[in-house]
């Protein structure tokens, strides 16, 4: 840690991020290990492959980080996670509530997207993202939280998206060649809506038991998206590009570590300018 910055050390907190192994969840993995923390890897992929990304942040850091299969939709896979937790590290400092269903416009993805409007859109696809971003992030809060309470200390991040604040530019998301029209589906925008009202609730019901709960919005995050989708997104951006995930480095420690220590309720936006036009 560079000299004057020490309240961006997070040397001795235990971090649990949930859904680390996707994009997002591997470099603030990556940057929390880096700031000096105990990162917990949770996530439903292959329990070796968690276990493997820890193993790597442990040794690439020197401080120890574990992973666990941890399912935020089913109470049996949170507890038996959290026990986990609580026997290697004894608290949990900071949860980062980052496990979510996106339908996502990069390269290897964009297919599997249904282009189905709002008016017909699936019911099964409604109420899985209802059950994993909005039922799964309040669960797995709700146990944290009782653990945080004895210790009258914890810290809380939830990670929405942009589509809370502004209406999605569907025109960014038409495939030329293609399927023509493709739509951010409804379920996204409803589940990452409920989200900066959620965190108010929780940072009013616990500001006085030490809790700190606070949403991060992050946007456009490039990972191998199509030529022409980046060129709709650039135009539109006042910053004229997306979001590289290393850019999410630096406003996830802020939020973990004592340099926000007077930030609760709040919503940060790290989006490029898309939302200030
Ligand atoms: N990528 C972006 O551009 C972007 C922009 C704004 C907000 N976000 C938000 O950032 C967060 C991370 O996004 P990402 O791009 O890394 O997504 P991602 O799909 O790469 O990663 C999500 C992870 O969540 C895990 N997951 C899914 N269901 C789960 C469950 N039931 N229990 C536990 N884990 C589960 C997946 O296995 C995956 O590893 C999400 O909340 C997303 O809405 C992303």
């Amino acid at each position: 840690m560079r000299k004057g910055f020490s309240e961006f050390d997070l040397s001795g907190k235990v971090i649990l991020v949930t859904g680390a192994c996707g994009l997002i969840g591997r470099e603030i993995c990556d940057a929390f290990s880096s700031a000096g923390a105990n990162v917990v890897v949770s996530d439903i992929k292959p329990e070796k492959d968690i276990k493997r990304f820890s193993g790597e942040l442990s040794k690439k850091y020197k401080r120890k980080s574990i992973g666990i299969y941890l399912d935020v939709t089913k109470r049996d896979s949170i507890e038996s996670g959290i026990r986990i937790v609580l026997k290697e590290f004894g608290k949990i400092d900071v949860l980062v509530n980052n496990a979510a269903i996106d339908a996502k416009f990069d390269i290897a993805n964009v297919k599997k997207v249904n282009p189905t409007r709002f008016e017909n859109y699936p019911l099964d696809l409604l109420r899985k993202s209802i059950e994993v971003n909005m039922i799964g992030l309040i669960l797995v809060t709700q146990r944290v939280i009782k653990e945080m309470l004895k210790w009258r200390s914890g810290n809380i991040i939830n990670v929405s998206s942009t589509y809370a604040i502004v209406a999605p530019d569907q025109r960014l998301y038409r495939e030329k060649r293609k399927r023509g029209q493709v739509y951010k589906p409804v379920d996204y925008i409803v589940t990452k809506s409920f989200i900066p009202g959620f965190t108010r609730y929780l940072a009013t019901l616990y500001a006085r038991e030490g809790i700190r709960v606070n949403t991060i919005v992050p946007h456009g995050v490039e990972n191998n998206h199509p030529r022409d989708f980046k060129e709709r997104f650039s135009e539109r951006s006042p910053l004229g590009r997306m979001c590289k995930v290393s850019e999410l480095r630096g406003p996830f420690i802020f939020l973990a570590s004592d340099a926000s220590s007077y930030m609760t309720g709040a919503v940060l936006v790290v989006d490029g300018g898309w939302s200030i036009w």
